[in-house]
């Protein structure tokens, strides 16, 4: 699995520890920055991340921020990108399962490593059941398509 990794200065910690926990589980990972702690516009790190995920260069994506909150509202305007802010394993695993959030999103200021690690893990852990939850997903998707205009 391939994955896109992107943070803004408050969560370049987070970030990079995870990038480790990442490649120690061998997987591919390539780090979108911010790679200082200088003040970094966060719409424009989702932004690329998200584009690289909608035009299938990488599996998922994990966008870090102060509260997950905002890479998370940038995320989802980009055209077939669902992106979820999870802090409990229960999320991350239904985020996948139910939802099929191509990007996971986390906030650096909400969550401690050790947890976050741990919802990294449960979300990539999972994957989408299908069933029932594929006409809720394609009912998202025909709301897009109707709803979310512009040059993208
Ligand atoms: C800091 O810029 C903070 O606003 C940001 O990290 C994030 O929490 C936004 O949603």
């Amino acid at each position: 699995m391939s994955l896109a990794l992107g943070c803004d200065e408050a969560a370049l910690d987070l970030k990079n520890l995870l990038k480790a926990h990442l490649e120690a589980k061998g997987l591919v990972v390539k780090d979108f920055g911010v790679h200082t702690s200088a003040p970094a516009m966060y719409p424009d790190i989702a932004l690329e991340v998200s584009l690289e995920i909608a035009a299938g260069h990488f599996d998922r994506g994990i966008l870090l921020c102060g509260t997950g909150l905002g890479m998370a509202i940038t995320a989802n305007k980009v055209f077939g990108i669902r992106a979820a802010t999870c802090h409990d394993t229960y999320s991350a695993e239904r985020a996948r399962k139910s939802n099929d959030a191509q990007i996971l999103t986390m906030g650096a200021r909400v969550v401690g490593s050790e947890l976050a690690k741990t919802i990294v893990d449960a979300w990539l852990a999972s994957e989408f059941q299908g069933g029932g939850s594929t006409a809720k997903v394609e009912r998202i998707k025909q709301i897009e398509k109707k709803h979310l205009r512009g040059d993208q």
